[in-house]
């Protein structure tokens, strides 16, 4: 970490609000680690590939070896045997504090130095390239900004004046400090509470969509691997690959019973990413009107239903807008009364994006077709029952599995 004197490399520091480094293929072939004295490996023959600009997940349980396998990757850990290369480059070929500064590595706790400010952390790695003052302090501004800090409120601040969230936030931060290709990040929000968690995974994703890194992520938490990954490795005893592949893949077809236990309780749920609005019964009781019927029509039509809201179909029988029977009076058409829809679905379209719609547009949302023809409204009553059928016929599954 002390030599600067390799500063002329040629990792290119991005510019004021641009990251231009993108993802590097990362392939491991045959790679194990043995440490000294141990009777197991702690790593036994991995071989996997990383595509370039996605966010691969290690999960397993504790021990198993995600940690010594993501360290090989930046050879903070030396591999016993076997090769890993990156964006086609054997990483054995070189400098290994060349190397770490191409890989951003981000771990729980953040791992701050406590006696530097954040500006002094996030800038270690742009200091040790030999950036100038100007450029690095330019280069932690933007940082802090692209990773939802204040920058005058947190710029000279110290670790421990950071809740547990913001800690996180300047860690993944001093990861990207040097735009490198690859993130490694190591449970990075395994010490914080839900709330935050799930925030500082929506900034992950949101960064990702600008910056697409080549990220390897490691959790115990197989629901942040469903929500993060573009693909997730179930990794068994000495890292040996149990399954890898896409979170629906996994969550529709587990490859073994460890697996599947590792999927776990809330399989129902993430399972709502897997069924499409096509499959569950759509209700018929809505009111709907032409956008061509007279207010006063409508009216009527809703003073003779049950339903205080109608829903306006355009001349091609398209979902626009919902009227409320208080916007009637005071309507001159239907064109412009009520309110447009902030969301719908298509028959298309996952239980998951259905129940995000429904959060947004209330209990019911409408359903298009072919041409995007109003095809009646999902409820969420429906989603629920749904979950609950789901969650019963996995408990039937495990029941008959435990009994055999
Ligand atoms: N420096 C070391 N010397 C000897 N054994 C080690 C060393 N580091 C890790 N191990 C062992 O190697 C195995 C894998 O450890 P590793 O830290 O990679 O697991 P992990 O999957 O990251 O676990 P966790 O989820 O608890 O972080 C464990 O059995 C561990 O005890
Ligand atoms: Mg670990």
């Amino acid at each position: 970490m002390t030599d600067v004197t390799e500063s002329q490399e040629s990792v290119q520091p991005g510019g004021a609000a641009e990251s231009t480094t993108t993802g590097a293929e990362i392939t491991l072939t045959n790679v194990t680690k043995r440490y000294p004295g141990s009777k197991n490996p702690a790593v036994d023959d991995v071989t996997m590939t990383i595509p370039a600009g996605k966010i691969v997940i290690l999960v397993g349980p504790s021990g198993c070896g995600k940690t010594t396998t993501m360290r090989m990757i930046n050879r903070l850990i030396e591999p016993t045997s076997g090769t890993i290369r990156i964006d086609g480059e054997d990483t054995q070929s070189l400098n290994p504090d060349k190397l770490r500064r191409k890989i951003g590595y981000a771990i729980q706790q953040a791992g701050l130095f406590p006696h530097f400010t954040v500006a002094q952390n996030i800038g270690v790695v742009p200091g040790l390239l030999g950036w100038d003052k100007k450029k690095i302090a330019d280069r932690v501004d933007e940082l802090l900004d692209l990773v939802g800090l204040d920058v005058d409120t947190f710029r000279n601040r110290y670790p421990r004046q950071l809740s547990g969230g913001q800690q996180q936030r300047v860690g993944v931060a001093r990861a990207l400090a040097a735009d490198p290709p690859v993130l490694l990040m190591d449970e990075p929000f395994g010490a914080v509470d839900p709330i935050t968690r799930g925030n500082l995974q929506d900034e992950l994703l949101r960064l990702q969509d600008e910056l697409h890194k080549t990220i390897v992520f490691v959790t115990h938490d197989f629901d942040e691997a469903v929500k993060l990954g573009d693909k997730i490795a179930v990794l068994g005893n000495s890292s040996k690959i149990l399954q890898y592949d896409t979170p629906e893949a996994i969550l529709a077809n587990p490859a073994d019973d460890t697996v599947a236990g590792f999927v776990g309780a809330g399989a129902s749920l993430k399972q709502l990413t897997l069924l499409r609005v096509r499959d569950v019964e759509l209700r018929q009781e809505a009111v709907t009107v032409s956008v061509d019927e007279s207010p006063a029509a409508v009216r009527e039509k809703l003073a003779n239903s049950r339903h205080l809201y109608a829903l306006v179909l355009d001349r091609r029988n398209r979902p626009s807008r919902w009227v409320h029977a208080r916007d009637l009076p005071r309507a001159t058409s239907l064109a412009t009364a009520g309110k447009p829809l902030r969301d719908m679905v298509s028959t298309q379209s996952t239980l998951q994006d259905a129940l995000e719609a429904m959060l947004a547009e209330g209990g019911a949302v409408p359903v298009t077709g072919p041409q995007g023809q109003y095809a009646g409204t999902i409820h969420l009553e429906t989603v629920i029952d749904t979950i609950q059928t789901l969650r019963e016929e996995r408990n039937d599954d495990g029941a008959a599995q435990e009994e055999q």
